[in-house]
């Protein structure tokens, strides 16, 4: 379970650009679920996602991650706890150009320093999954859109996260690409991951998968339902 209370986020503090980007929020995500958080660009998605997948620090407020509180570790310590727990799928997918779908996918592995055998292995397993095997080898650079976000949740995958966080995942896909991200989801939910994701994607936001749906507007939380 991972609980956030009286959550802010505070970018350029001190300074005139100040933007107070998550302004006290309160939230308890269940476990094996998948929750959507939409709102309109610049209302502090982007920016939750961050604090939850604990990317980054809140200005004020506790991130607990099954009761344990995370947001004051020691950044040694978050970042072993990020790389045990979460998996990320960011907005553009972010590959790494000029590798290797399989180098991509391995990439997050590599500080655990397993065996370089079983990782391959591994990551090739979750390539076939995805019906992408025969892309393992190309650059990341020729595969189409939909390959992409394919490699993308793969190389989310590839530590065996309990929880998946992905922002905006089918920005620019067309609906074929959501539908096979939707199925993904629904699948992952199935093996008893817990889901995040932001979105503002009608076709992400009422499909019937969703638990739940929270809305945000200007930092805040507006609205929250099943
Ligand atoms: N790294 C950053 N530095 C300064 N301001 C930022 C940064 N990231 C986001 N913001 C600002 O914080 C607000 C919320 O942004 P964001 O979390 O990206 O919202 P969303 O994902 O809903 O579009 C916006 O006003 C945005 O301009
Ligand atoms: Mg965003």
């Amino acid at each position: 379970m991972i609980e956030l209370t009286g959550i802010t986020k505070i970018y350029n503090e001190n300074r005139p650009n100040r933007v107070e980007a998550v302004r006290g929020v309160d939230l308890t995500l269940a476990d094996r679920a998948l929750t959507v958080l939409r709102g309109p660009s610049g209302s502090g998605k982007t920016t939750l996602l961050t604090l939850i997948g604990c990317l980054a620090r809140p200005t004020s407020g506790r991130v607990r991650l099954d009761g344990e509180i995370v947001s004051a570790l020691p950044e040694r310590f978050l970042t072993e706890v990020r790389r045990r727990t979460f998996g990320f799928v960011f907005q553009k997918f972010n590959l790494i150009r000029g590798l290797t779908a399989l180098d991509n996918v391995m990439l997050p592995a590599f500080p655990l320093g397993l065996p370089h055998a079983r990782l391959r292995t591994r990551a090739l397993e979750l390539l076939d999954h995805f019906g992408i095997l025969e892309r393992a080898g190309l650059p990341v650079e020729n595969l189409s859109g939909g390959e992409a976000q394919r490699v993308a949740i793969a190389r989310a995958l590839i530590n065996d996260p309990a929880v998946i966080v992905a922002d905006e995942p089918t920005a620019n896909l067309d609906g074929a690409r959501v539908e096979q991200f939707l199925a993904i989801a629904a699948e992952l939910k199935a093996r008893g991951k817990t889901v995040i994701v932001t979105s503002h994607d009608p076709r992400i936001t009422e499909a019937a998968i969703v638990d739940r749906l929270v809305g945000m507007a200007d930092g805040r939380i507006v609205g929250d339902g099943s």
